[in-house]
């Protein structure tokens, strides 16, 4: 597939910025359990800011609309955001919270578990996309995420609807009462699959079931991302299972990131969805190898199919 194109696709994203404290152990805690871990990471986060910069990586002009705290990490981000050619023009300053925080534990297989105080993020706001609105009339593609107020993201797919773009909404994290109006391509993980569903997806069978449910609420296309395995899409009236690339795992941590903001640029690019879900796993498969969030995000360059 080339994924070469002369005009960069237009991905505008929606979501938060959070920063990353991260620690790896050879197991996660139980509930009431102190473990040892190893070395501590600080590290630049968040699912709206990491899919941002995978969407700019892989070859996206890239506009990125969230919310900071008047705060060294927001500060921080920022010039991240700037150095990795993002739009930051609607990146929004709440001066009364702190920015987003994130507390990560990673096990020996690379497995995380996390915890997110949204800060800043959480005032993200239907004022702050009104102010957006251009951006969005003028993008290919809008990717959200669920780490800012649910009115705001329901907002905003209503707005890019009025244009009739694609809304690619990425349910995360865990919500069982996601919106589903105006949404043209849902991407749940396993977790957020059975949470829209009520079906525990384990196997292909399962999969199957979980995406039809969900499609049955009204979404055409659903994209179940499952980990190592791979992805099962439903694509309107059609299902397939696409499996992952086999590679050595060091770090699955914002893995669901990558594959999004890839997923959204080879589909703003005009390639199938299949097609898109292919050049996605192949983004994911490399970020999984790396370790942190932003820093394990592979640039177009390193994408093979
Ligand atoms: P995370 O919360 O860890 O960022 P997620 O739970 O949102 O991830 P997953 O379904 O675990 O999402 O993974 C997303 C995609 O990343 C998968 O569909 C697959 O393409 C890729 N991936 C994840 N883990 C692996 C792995 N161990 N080997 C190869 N590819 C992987
Ligand atoms: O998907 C991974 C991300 O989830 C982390 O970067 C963390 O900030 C949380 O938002």
């Amino acid at each position: 597939m080339e994924t070469v194109s002369i005009h960069k696709p237009k991905v505008v994203v929606i979501g938060s910025c959070n920063t990353d404290m991260v620690v790896k152990a050879n197991r996660l805690p139980v509930p009431g359990e102190t473990v040892l871990g190893g070395t501590f990471y600080m590290n630049p986060g968040g699912k709206g800011a990491n899919q941002a910069i995978a969407a700019s990586r892989l070859g996206a002009e890239v506009t990125f609309i969230s919310k900071i705290g008047y705060d060294l990490f927001g500060l921080q981000a920022l010039e991240i955001y700037k150095s990795e050619k993002i739009n930051t023009e609607f990146i929004f300053t709440d001066q009364k919270s702190p920015s987003g925080v994130a507390l990560i534990s990673v096990d020996s297989f690379g497995e995380n578990s996390i915890i997110v105080a949204p800060g800043a993020s959480r005032s993200l706001s239907i004022e702050d996309i009104n102010k957006a609105e251009e951006k969005i009339r003028e993008a290919d593609i809008i990717l959200m995420q669920l780490e800012v107020p649910i009115e705001t993201a329901e907002y905003a797919a209503t707005i890019a609807n009025k244009y009739n773009k694609k809304v690619i909404l990425n349910p995360a994290p865990t919500l069982s009462n996601a919106f589903l109006r105006n949404i043209h391509t849902i991407l749940p993980n396993r977790i957020e699959a059975e949470m829209l569903s009520g079906i525990k997806v384990m196997d292909i069978e399962s999969a199957h079931r979980a995406a039809k449910t969900i499609g049955d609420k009204g979404i055409e296309n659903v994209v179940i991302t499952l980990g190592k395995d791979g992805a099962y899409v439903k694509e309107k009236d059609k299902y397939a299972m696409i499996p992952a690339k086999q590679v050595e795992t060091i770090d699955t941590t914002g893995a669901g990131d990558v594959f999004c903001g890839a997923f959204s640029v080879c589909l703003s690019e005009k390639h199938s969805l299949t097609e898109a879900v292919e050049f996605a796993n192949a983004a994911a498969a490399i970020a999984v190898t790396r370790i942190g969030a932003q820093s394990a995000i592979p640039y177009k360059m390193e994408v093979t199919l």
